[in-house]
Protein backbone atom coordinates (compact mmCIF):
# COMPACT_ATOMS: atom_id res chain seq x y z
CA UNK A 1 0.00 0.00 0.00
CA UNK A 2 2.56 2.48 0.79
CA UNK A 3 5.16 1.32 -1.84
CA UNK A 4 1.75 1.84 -3.97
CA UNK A 5 1.34 5.32 -2.53
CA UNK A 6 4.94 6.92 -2.87
CA UNK A 7 4.68 5.45 -6.70
CA UNK A 8 1.09 7.46 -7.18
CA UNK A 9 2.95 10.36 -5.74
CA UNK A 10 5.78 10.18 -7.66
CA UNK A 11 3.82 9.83 -11.20
CA UNK A 12 1.37 12.74 -10.16
CA UNK A 13 4.91 14.77 -9.36
CA UNK A 14 6.78 14.13 -12.04
CA UNK A 15 4.63 14.18 -15.01
CA UNK A 16 3.73 17.73 -15.07
CA UNK A 17 5.62 20.92 -16.03
CA UNK A 18 4.79 23.79 -14.11
CA UNK A 19 5.84 26.90 -16.08
CA UNK A 20 5.19 31.27 -15.81
CA UNK A 21 2.80 31.99 -18.21
CA UNK A 22 3.85 33.03 -21.49
CA UNK A 23 1.48 35.62 -22.76
CA UNK A 24 -0.50 35.61 -26.58
CA UNK A 25 0.93 38.61 -27.10
CA UNK A 26 4.84 37.34 -26.59
CA UNK A 27 4.29 35.93 -29.59
CA UNK A 28 5.03 37.45 -32.98
CA UNK A 29 2.63 37.68 -35.32
CA UNK A 30 -1.11 38.87 -36.49
CA UNK A 31 -2.93 36.60 -33.66
CA UNK A 32 -0.04 37.33 -31.05
CA UNK A 33 1.52 41.37 -31.15
CA UNK A 34 -1.88 42.48 -31.75
CA UNK A 35 -3.72 40.29 -28.93
CA UNK A 36 -5.96 42.20 -27.01
CA UNK A 37 -4.05 42.07 -22.90
CA UNK A 38 -5.99 40.28 -20.64
CA UNK A 39 -7.71 41.17 -18.23
CA UNK A 40 -6.65 39.24 -15.51
CA UNK A 41 -2.95 38.30 -14.38
CA UNK A 42 -1.95 34.88 -15.27
CA UNK A 43 0.68 33.34 -12.57
CA UNK A 44 1.33 29.87 -13.51
CA UNK A 45 1.23 27.06 -16.82
CA UNK A 46 0.64 23.21 -15.73
CA UNK A 47 0.80 21.00 -18.38
CA UNK A 48 -0.08 16.89 -17.72
CA UNK A 49 1.69 14.95 -18.32
CA UNK A 50 4.85 17.10 -20.04
CA UNK A 51 8.48 16.92 -18.58
CA UNK A 52 9.90 19.56 -20.67
CA UNK A 53 9.28 21.61 -23.68
CA UNK A 54 8.30 21.37 -25.79
CA UNK A 55 5.60 19.19 -24.31
CA UNK A 56 4.78 16.09 -26.11
CA UNK A 57 1.30 15.43 -26.81
CA UNK A 58 0.48 11.66 -27.21
CA UNK A 59 -2.42 10.90 -29.77
CA UNK A 60 -4.99 9.00 -28.09
CA UNK A 61 -4.80 10.58 -24.73
CA UNK A 62 -6.05 13.66 -22.92
CA UNK A 63 -3.43 16.39 -22.04
CA UNK A 64 -5.13 18.06 -19.22
CA UNK A 65 -4.13 22.39 -19.10
CA UNK A 66 -3.68 24.35 -15.27
CA UNK A 67 -3.76 27.48 -15.25
CA UNK A 68 -3.48 30.00 -11.97
CA UNK A 69 -4.65 33.21 -12.59
CA UNK A 70 -6.15 35.72 -10.35
CA UNK A 71 -9.31 37.92 -12.09
CA UNK A 72 -9.08 41.71 -11.77
CA UNK A 73 -12.58 42.02 -12.69
CA UNK A 74 -15.79 40.03 -12.26
CA UNK A 75 -16.95 37.66 -14.68
CA UNK A 76 -20.33 35.38 -15.18
CA UNK A 77 -19.77 33.45 -18.20
CA UNK A 78 -16.47 31.37 -19.47
CA UNK A 79 -15.44 29.99 -22.43
CA UNK A 80 -12.54 28.79 -23.41
CA UNK A 81 -10.65 28.55 -26.86
CA UNK A 82 -8.00 26.69 -27.80
CA UNK A 83 -5.79 26.66 -30.64
CA UNK A 84 -2.69 25.19 -32.23
CA UNK A 85 -0.82 27.63 -33.82
CA UNK A 86 1.12 26.24 -36.63
CA UNK A 87 4.00 28.00 -38.69
CA UNK A 88 1.76 31.15 -37.65
CA UNK A 89 -1.46 29.54 -38.51
CA UNK A 90 -4.08 29.15 -36.15
CA UNK A 91 -5.97 26.30 -36.27
CA UNK A 92 -9.11 25.98 -33.84
CA UNK A 93 -8.94 22.61 -31.29
CA UNK A 94 -12.58 21.38 -30.23
CA UNK A 95 -12.49 20.78 -26.44
CA UNK A 96 -14.95 18.24 -24.82
CA UNK A 97 -15.85 20.81 -22.47
CA UNK A 98 -15.31 24.57 -23.64
CA UNK A 99 -17.34 25.60 -20.60
CA UNK A 100 -14.83 27.37 -17.77
CA UNK A 101 -17.84 27.43 -15.25
CA UNK A 102 -18.61 23.62 -15.51
CA UNK A 103 -15.80 20.96 -13.90
CA UNK A 104 -13.17 23.28 -14.03
CA UNK A 105 -12.23 23.64 -10.55
CA UNK A 106 -14.21 27.15 -10.88
CA UNK A 107 -17.37 28.05 -9.36
CA UNK A 108 -18.78 31.57 -11.13
CA UNK A 109 -19.08 34.19 -11.52
CA UNK A 110 -15.53 35.38 -10.70
CA UNK A 111 -14.54 37.85 -8.10
CA UNK A 112 -12.52 40.80 -8.87
CA UNK A 113 -9.40 40.31 -6.51
CA UNK A 114 -9.73 36.07 -6.24
CA UNK A 115 -6.56 33.91 -7.38
CA UNK A 116 -8.70 30.93 -9.66
CA UNK A 117 -7.14 27.70 -10.62
CA UNK A 118 -8.78 26.81 -14.18
CA UNK A 119 -8.31 23.08 -15.46
CA UNK A 120 -9.32 21.70 -18.60
CA UNK A 121 -8.51 19.17 -20.95
CA UNK A 122 -7.71 18.19 -24.48
CA UNK A 123 -8.21 15.45 -26.48
CA UNK A 124 -5.38 14.86 -28.78
CA UNK A 125 -7.27 13.26 -31.77
CA UNK A 126 -5.25 10.27 -34.03
CA UNK A 127 -6.34 12.44 -37.12
CA UNK A 128 -4.25 15.31 -35.88
CA UNK A 129 -0.75 15.14 -37.61
CA UNK A 130 2.85 14.70 -35.96
CA UNK A 131 3.86 18.33 -35.47
CA UNK A 132 5.10 20.85 -34.14
CA UNK A 133 2.69 23.83 -32.53
CA UNK A 134 2.16 26.33 -30.46
CA UNK A 135 -0.52 25.90 -28.21
CA UNK A 136 -2.76 28.83 -27.48
CA UNK A 137 -5.06 28.36 -24.64
CA UNK A 138 -7.22 31.51 -23.64
CA UNK A 139 -10.23 31.88 -21.10
CA UNK A 140 -12.85 34.34 -22.43
CA UNK A 141 -15.18 36.33 -20.32
CA UNK A 142 -18.93 36.79 -21.53
CA UNK A 143 -18.04 39.95 -23.65
CA UNK A 144 -15.50 37.97 -25.32
CA UNK A 145 -12.56 39.67 -23.82
CA UNK A 146 -9.42 37.55 -22.52
CA UNK A 147 -9.12 36.76 -18.66
CA UNK A 148 -5.69 35.03 -19.48
CA UNK A 149 -4.16 34.23 -22.76
CA UNK A 150 -1.25 31.48 -22.85
CA UNK A 151 0.82 29.91 -25.21
CA UNK A 152 3.12 27.08 -24.65
CA UNK A 153 5.23 25.17 -27.35
CA UNK A 154 4.26 21.67 -27.74
CA UNK A 155 4.79 18.86 -30.72
CA UNK A 156 2.16 16.29 -31.31
CA UNK A 157 3.47 12.77 -31.24
CA UNK A 158 2.10 9.08 -32.25
C1 LIG B 1 -10.39 11.60 -22.21
O1 LIG B 1 -11.35 12.33 -21.48
C2 LIG B 1 -12.69 12.05 -21.83
C3 LIG B 1 -13.58 12.99 -21.08
O2 LIG B 1 -13.31 12.96 -19.71
C4 LIG B 1 -12.99 10.58 -21.54
O3 LIG B 1 -14.32 10.27 -21.92
C5 LIG B 1 -12.02 9.71 -22.32
O4 LIG B 1 -12.21 8.35 -21.96
C6 LIG B 1 -10.58 10.11 -22.03
N1 LIG B 1 -9.70 9.37 -22.93
C7 LIG B 1 -8.56 8.82 -22.53
C8 LIG B 1 -7.78 8.11 -23.58
O5 LIG B 1 -8.15 8.90 -21.37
Amino acid sequence: MMKFLIFAFLVGCVTALTTPCRNCNTVKGPKGANAPTPTGTCKTVSIEPCTQQPCELKKGTNITFSVQFTANAAATTLTSEVYGVINGVPVKFNLPNPNGCKESGITCPLVAGETYTYKDALYISHLYPAINLVVKWSLLDQAGSPIFCVVAPAKITS
